[in-house]
């Protein structure tokens, strides 16, 4: 939400969005997240330049290993820094600017593989909610818009598709 206050733009998009795609309806339920792309890219975006946590769960390294040139002993903690490689010039360009529009086209995305995005780890240990938690988060948001631009006319705006 602070993301969009200051860019307000990208707010005026998103919103328009969701009025669009709730048009005519009470309220926007589970089945119409399918068509909110704009609102997807969004949260991508949020998640990559903001995600929730900083560092993935520490690791130890097994065997000696060498990276680039370094030793990296057995038993070495080895701390994965997300909000770093979410910045990071060589995957993004103009990397501290917010812009969902990035993802349009783009095949980078949140599954582990690619490192410039890993807001849910990546490896054995990834999230193994990111389904649940992407279709919560963009449910509570579309939610949220359609009851305070006036859309929902219900009391409580909660509901899901069976
Ligand atoms: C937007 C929401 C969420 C984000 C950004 C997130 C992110 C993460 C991250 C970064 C990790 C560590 C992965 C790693 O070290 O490689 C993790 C682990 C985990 N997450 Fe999530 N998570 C979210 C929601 C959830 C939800 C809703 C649940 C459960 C209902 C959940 C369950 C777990 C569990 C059980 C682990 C530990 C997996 C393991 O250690 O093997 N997460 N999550």
């Amino acid at each position: 939400m602070t993301h969009l206050i200051k860019n307000p733009e990208v707010m005026k998009k998103v919103s328009e969005e969701i009025r669009q795609v709730s048009g005519g309806k009470i309220e926007v339920e589970e089945c119409d997240l399918q068509h909110l792309h704009y609102l997807k890219l969004v949260i991508k975006e949020t998640l990559r330049l903001t995600p929730p946590a900083p560092l993935l769960h520490p690791r130890e390294c097994i065997q000696d290993t060498q990276i680039n040139g370094y030793d990296i002993p057995a038993k070495t903690r080895v701390f994965v820094s997300f909000w770093s490689t979410g910045k990071d010039p060589s995957y993004w360009d103009d990397p501290e600017t917010f812009r969902p529009e990035r993802f349009e086209d783009s095949f980078m995305n949140y599954r582990g593989s690619q490192f410039g995005l890993i807001p849910f780890g990546s490896g054995r240990r990834i999230c193994p909610a990111i389904t649940f938690a992407m279709a919560g988060v963009e449910l509570v948001f579309a939610i949220s818009f359609t009851a305070s631009t006036g859309t929902c006319r219900r009391e409580s705006p909660l509901k899901t598709s069976t």
